[in-house]
């Protein structure tokens, strides 16, 4: 059989599946969105974000990309950020980076791969911003470790400067900010911070609304 139809086959079997347990799920589903989590991931197949966190359809609204990164001039993440924050009014951004991310690996090295090395040159704006701490690292494999959960820590601050969360902190007292990354060899999630609404920013990044 060719590997595509296994997934056709599959994807019979979950919603008989889903109809077993309750016969109107699809129809309740199909109803509207109500998520509390907007998710931001890399593209890995190896990090779903559903099946890591255990949630269901419904539950998260979710943004992947090379490296779970926050670009202020990708109009991707802006508009799914604008529409998750001020239509969905989602509680929760999480944004996930994962051990062996092979964008941030990419970043560590002078290797050129052509348009990727665009997206993923913010990575290497990282490491220059640590680069004090992650070259006291001698341990290459510690290094990568850890510019792995520094950029998932910039890409959260990120967050926090974008107009629709300053905006949606002054008004709304929400959404908080998560960091976390997953370890591929445990399946665990590691929480490495949070910021709460009203976290103070620097100065240079805060906006001043009128409405
Ligand atoms: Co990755």
């Amino acid at each position: 059989m060719e590997s595509y139809k296994k997934l056709l086959l599959a994807n019979k079997a979950w919603v008989a599946d889903k109809l077993d347990v309750r016969p109107d799920y699809f129809e309740r589903m199909a109803d509207d969105q109500s998520p509390e989590f907007l998710w931001i991931g890399c593209s890995d197949s190896r990090v779903p974000a559903e099946d890591v966190t255990g949630t269901e359809p419904g539950e998260l609204f979710v943004h992947r990309n090379i490296a779970n990164q926050v670009i202020h001039t990708d109009f991707n993440i802006l508009s799914v950020l604008q529409y998750a924050v001020d239509v969905l009014k989602v509680k929760h951004i999480i944004v996930c980076g994962h051990y062996g991310c092979g964008g941030v690996k990419n970043a560590l090295t002078h290797k050129h791969l052509g348009l990727i090395n665009k997206w993923l040159r913010n990575i290497k704006d990282v490491y220059r911003i640590h680069q004090r701490e992650l070259d006291g690292i001698a341990d290459q494999a510690t290094r990568f470790h850890r510019l792995v959960e520094l950029n998932v820590q910039e890409q959260v601050w990120k967050l926090a400067e974008t107009s629709f969360v300053q905006h949606a902190w002054q008004k709304e007292n929400r959404p908080y900010l998560h960091g976390w990354v997953y370890d591929l060899h445990t399946g665990y999630l590691k929480d490495l911070l949070m910021l709460t609404p009203g976290t103070p920013l620097n100065d240079i990044y805060k906006f001043e609304f009128e409405d």
